[in-house]
């Protein structure tokens, strides 16, 4: 078992585990019919790696950055996290290694974090964690746990890679997507969902499922992708969005605010941040794929290829009514 779930052994009593345990095995399989696990495989197998540890790590820069000792493989490392191609999320240095993702994550961190309150003590869910940046980034406000969900087997296998480095016991990872919440009913104090409410064919449903597993009193921030129009609409785009095919719904950033008070969340505050730059997104050695700059219209960058509004950054924080609001 990758030790990605270790953390959550303590809260056994409160979690679902007849939902979870299917989630689990879904992932292993799909883990072991993937490209990527010869990569673990490799990494577990090989004893001078088992050794790797951080002795440090450096929270608050734009990249996580891990120090390493002298003695650790660098070349090794660096094979390892190259098999496990595109890193989506990032930046992050570790000793000399430096992976330069497709996003400048540290960007995102910059708009959102002052948005999160107090979350010393807080156990803190990120809905589509990718390989766990913002978990990483969350160590800096001591909670008790920062647990990613994601059912990607590569963001599960970049994230157990920088977990067998760093070693922190309030880091977890569940291989599985959002629907997995059901297995953690009012769980969080504090749940991000970043980045997948437009991917979701249902977004109501998907924000019925935050909002059950936040505690009463706790709060949920939800990310997206939005286009810059007043009102509370949603964009369906025919067939993609900025190339994207599984785009179900671009919402303006009054209809994220809708969707989460139409869940029962209440007190909610709308923040906007702009388009989406060619800065924040683009092509690199670690993601060598199409990036923004490829799905923009390269005569108009404020529509989309195929002539949408080209995306924004909204963010809407809202709060479970209930005894205990902090
Ligand atoms: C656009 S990325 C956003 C990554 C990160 N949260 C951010 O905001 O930069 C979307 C992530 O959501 C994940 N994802 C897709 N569907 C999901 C689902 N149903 N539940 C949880 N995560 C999902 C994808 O694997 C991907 O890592």
């Amino acid at each position: 078992m990758l030790p990605t779930l270790r953390p959550l052994k303590r809260y056994r009593d409160e979690i679902h585990l007849r939902l979870l345990a299917p989630e689990i095995r879904r992932a292993w399989r799909q883990v072991r019919a993937s490209p990527h696990w010869e990569a673990l495989r490799d990494l577990l197998g090989n004893a001078a790696f088992s050794e790797f540890r951080a002795e440090s790590l450096t929270l608050d820069a734009e990249a996580i950055t891990a120090q390493l000792p002298n003695s650790t493989d660098i070349a090794h490392l660096t094979a390892i996290c190259k098999k496990l191609i595109p890193w989506r999320v990032g930046p992050y240095q570790l000793g000399s290694l430096t992976i330069e993702s497709e996003w400048r994550s540290h960007i995102k961190w910059d708009r959102i974090s002052p948005l999160l309150g107090d979350t010393s003590g807080k156990r803190i869910a990120d809905i589509g964690a990718s390989n766990g940046y913002f978990l990483f980034k969350l160590l800096q406000g001591d909670p008790e746990l920062a647990l990613g969900f994601d059912p990607v087997d590569r963001c599960w296998l970049q994230f157990s890679v920088l977990q067998h480095l760093t070693q922190n016991p309030k880091l977890g990872f569940v291989p599985a997507g959002l629907a997995t919440l059901e297995a953690f009913p009012e769980f969080f104090d504090i749940v991000l969902c970043m980045g997948v409410i437009y991917h979701q064919r249902d977004p109501f449903l998907a924000c019925k499922r935050l909002y059950q597993s936040v505690r009463p009193g706790g709060r949920v921030l939800l990310e997206s992708l939005t286009i810059n129009e007043p009102g509370s609409h949603l964009l369906v785009p025919k067939e993609r969005y900025a190339k994207m095919r599984n785009a179900w719904i671009i919402p303006t950033p009054e209809a994220l605010e809708s969707l989460l008070l139409r869940a029962g969340f209440t007190d909610t505050t709308i923040h906007r941040f702009g388009p989406i730059t060619t800065s924040e997104q683009r092509r690199t050695e670690w993601a060598p794929y199409e990036s923004l700059a490829d799905f923009l219209d390269p005569e108009d960058p404020s529509r989309t290829v195929e002539g949408y509004a080209a995306p924004h950054s909204a963010a809407v924080v809202g709060t479970k009514p209930g005894a205990g609001i902090s």
